[in-house]
């Protein structure tokens, strides 16, 4: 079967299309010029940006994947989380070709679709597992107990990891999205440990697999607070290498807690920070062998992922119609 997927939950506008489990083709445009100068994602600019991008972008797939719209026989659309104005975009669009064509048509949960990227790479990955998801919006850990049942075990309480890179990047200079800048500026910290600056991430009240960033950032801004612009640039690699390993620190902490309370020891890292080789290397350190993860490409926002998720909901007589939900819970 052949399946178009359609992202544009935040700042990607992402069209996919589908032949069961393989990819034929897979567009994204990210907004980073839109969004740069303000350090952060302004809702109604992404609204905006998804309109110009949308038809355009599958036009471009269609005629890449030499594909016409009556060949779809499902159509896989973001309905939530995410910004309701860049949502609406997508599912109008999904819905339009859906009353136009008489074409099957399901939602698909956003962190579904990270899940899901995760079996592109590992099409055996064998339930139960459990999922770190890491993105700009999201930090949660969920036990995928079967295809489509999830139990979220812990979230992050204030800020999301990625949201926290983008934060602490632009108070150090970085442009917008900052995680993939901190990680290079890191590898050049070559001093030893006494000179690093330590940095410590709040324990939250709602339980231990719980996780919170907010203070961390404050803490990097304190920091540097009566530095000057030189001096702060002189000890950027320090900080980097501090405040990503405190992240990594507290993700991979909680991963453990969760597999020793669940008693399930196979577990899948999916989102954006996904993309960390630093988080990779510990995550795969601490599960030998039992960690499942995306090829980088995925682990950012991708229609895909998305698609997959419908084939296999599909598949499983588990399609449902769309509705727009910015906090729709997984
Ligand atoms: O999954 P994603 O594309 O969007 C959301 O659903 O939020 O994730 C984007 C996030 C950004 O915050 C970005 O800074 C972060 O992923 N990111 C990274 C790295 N590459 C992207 N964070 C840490 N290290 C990286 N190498
Ligand atoms: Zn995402």
């Amino acid at each position: 079967m052949i399946i178009l997927g359609i992202e544009t939950s935040c700042d990607e506008t992402s069209i996919a299309i589908l032949e069961n489990e393989k990819i034929i083709v897979n567009k994204t445009y990210s907004q980073i010029e839109e969004h740069s100068s303000f350090g952060g994602v302004v809702p109604e600019i992404a609204s905006r940006a998804h309109l110009e991008k949308i038809d355009k972008l599958a036009i471009a797939c269609f005629t890449e994947a030499k594909i016409n719209i009556e060949d779809i026989d499902l159509i896989a659309v973001t309905d939530g989380p995410g910004l309701a104005g860049a949502l609406l975009i997508g599912i109008s669009f999904g819905l339009g070709i859906h009353t136009a064509r008489n074409i099957k048509i399901t939602g698909i949960n956003h962190l579904e679709g990270h899940i899901y990227s995760v079996f592109f790479d590992n099409p055996d990955i064998e339930f139960p597992f459990l999922a770190l998801i890491v993105s700009g919006g999201h930090t949660s850990l969920y036990l995928v107990n079967s295809p489509f049942e999830y139990k979220c075990l812990g979230e992050t309480v204030d800020d999301a990891a990625g949201e926290a890179f983008d934060k602490v990047g632009k108070l150090l200079g970085f442009s917008y999205p900052a995680g993939k800048e901190i990680e290079e500026e890191a590898k050049k910290f070559s001093g030893t440990s006494k000179e690093l600056p330590s940095f410590s991430i709040a324990r939250c009240s709602q339980g231990e697999l719980f996780f919170s960033f907010s203070g961390l950032k404050t803490a990097v801004k304190y920091f540097i607070n009566n530095k000057s612009p030189l001096e702060i640039k002189k000890v950027r690699p320090a900080i980097c290498y501090s405040f990503q390993k405190t992240i990594v620190d507290s993700l991979v902490r909680n991963a453990n807690k969760a597999a020793e309370k669940s008693g399930v020891n196979r577990i899948a890292l999916v989102g954006g920070v996904a993309c960390n080789s630093v988080l990779r290397e510990r995550l795969e350190k601490e599960f030998s062998g039992k960690v499942y993860l995306p090829s980088k490409k995925f682990c950012t926002d991708n229609a895909a992922m998305i698609a997959l998720a419908g084939f296999h909901r599909f598949t499983l007589d588990k399609i449902r119609k769309p509705h727009m939900r910015p906090s729709l819970p997984l």
